[in-house]
C-alpha cells in the first residue's frame, strides 16, 4: 500500500489528488490549513488522515513532519502542492509580501521535505511549480520568482542525492481552479496608495477572474501527476499545456526580445479593455 503526502489538499489539484490516491487504495497523508476543511478530508475515505500544516507559520511544518513520521515507517512520494499567488509592481510592492510568498511557496517546502527526507528515501517528491516559473510575466513576478527559486532548490537536491530519491518539477500553464478567484481577493490592496498601475492591475486582476474558467481540466492535470508518480524513472521537470510549452520556449529568446515582446502585448491587450 502506497503512502502518499500531499499539501493543499483541501482544493482544487491537491483535493481532486487526494481523492483520487485514497481512491486508488493509497493512505494518504493530506495537509489542511483551514480546520473547517479537514471534515470534507475525513469524510472522502478511511484512507485519508488530515494533518495542519500552514505553510506560513514555520512551528505548524515541523509539527506536521513530525506528526507523519510518527504515524508511518516510509513515505513513498511527497506532493508539495500548496501555494498562492502574490502580486503587484515592484516599484511599491511591500518586500515583506514578497517575503510571505516565498515562506508560503518556496521556503515552507523546502523546509517540510528536509523534515520527512529520511523516510522518503527510494521514493519521490513532486512539486507543483507553474509556468510562471519561466519568469516572463510583469506584476506576479512574486510568484514567478517564487516558483523559479522552488525549482531551483529542488533541483540542487536532485543533484546532490539522486540515489536517495526522485525530485520531480510539474509545471502547469493555466488550470480551472479557485487560486485565481482567491488571488483576487489577496490581492486587492497591492496598489495601496500608488494610482500610476492601475490600468495594469485592474487587467491582471479582470484576467486572473477568466483564468477560474479557462484554461486546463483540473482531472487532466491530476491524472498526468498520478501518471507521473507511477514511474520509475520520471523526468526532473514536465512542462503541462499549450501556454506553459509556449512560456517555456519564449524564456528562452534573448532577455531584450522577451521583454519588449511582453510590454507591446501588454498594451495591445489592456487596449483592448
Ligand atoms: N490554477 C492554476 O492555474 C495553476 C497553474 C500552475 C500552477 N499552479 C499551482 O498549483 C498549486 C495548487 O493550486 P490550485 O490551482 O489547486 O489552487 P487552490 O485551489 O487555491 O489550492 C491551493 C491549496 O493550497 C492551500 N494553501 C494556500 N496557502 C496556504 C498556506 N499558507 N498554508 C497551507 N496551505 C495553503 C490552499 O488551502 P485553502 O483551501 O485553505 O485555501 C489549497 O488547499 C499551487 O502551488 C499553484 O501555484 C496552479
Amino acid at each position: 500500500m502506497k503512502i502518499i503526502v500531499i499539501t493543499g489538499a483541501t482544493s482544487g489539484i491537491g483535493n481532486l489528488l487526494a481523492k483520487s490516491f485514497a481512491n486508488r487504495g493509497c493512505i494518504v497523508f493530506a495537509g489542511y490549513r483551514n480546520s473547517d476543511l479537514k471534515t470534507d478530508l475525513v469524510k472522502i475515505s478511511d484512507n485519508v488522515i488530515p494533518f495542519y500544516i500552514d505553510m506560513s507559520k514555520r512551528d505548524t511544518i515541523l509539527s506536521a513532519a513530525k506528526f507523519i513520521l510518527d504515524k508511518t515507517d516510509k513515505i513513498d512520494t511527497l506532493i508539495n502542492v500548496a501555494g498562492c499567488v502574490f502580486a503587484g509592481p515592484m516599484e511599491c510592492l511591500a518586500v515583506d509580501k514578497i517575503r510571505e510568498q516565498f515562506e508560503i511557496n518556496t521556503f515552507s517546502h523546502l523546509e517540510f521535505t528536509q523534515g520527512l527526507f529520511d523516510k522518503l528515501r527510494g521514493g519521490k517528491v513532486i512539486n507543483i511549480s507553474s509556468m510562471a516559473s519561466f519568469g516572463i510575466f510583469p506584476f506576479i513576478a512574486p510568484y514567478c520568482a517564487s516558483k523559479r527559486a522552488l525549482d531551483i532548490l529542488f533541483n540542487s537536491m536532485q543533484m546532490e542525492c539522486a540515489k536517495d530519491i526522485k525530485i520531480v518539477s510539474i509545471k502547469p500553464g493555466v488550470i480551472k481552479t479557485p487560486l485565481w478567484a482567491k488571488s483576487i481577493e489577496k490581492n486587492q490592496g497591492a496598489l495601496g496608495e500608488n494610482k500610476k498601475y492601475e490600468k495594469e492591475f485592474d487587467f491582471l486582476m479582470k484576467n486572473a477572474a477568466k483564468n477560474e474558467h479557462k484554461g486546463l481540466n483540473v482531472q487532466k492535470v491530476v491524472n498526468f501527476i498520478i501518471k507521473i508518480e507511477g514511474l520509475n524513472n520520471p523526468k526532473p521537470s514536465y512542462t503541462i499545456g499549450l501556454d506553459a510549452k509556449f512560456a517555456e520556449i519564449f524564456s528562452h529568446l534573448p532577455q531584450s526580445w522577451i521583454n519588449f515582446v511582453v510590454h507591446k502585448a501588454l498594451n495591445a491587450r489592456m487596449s483592448k479593455l
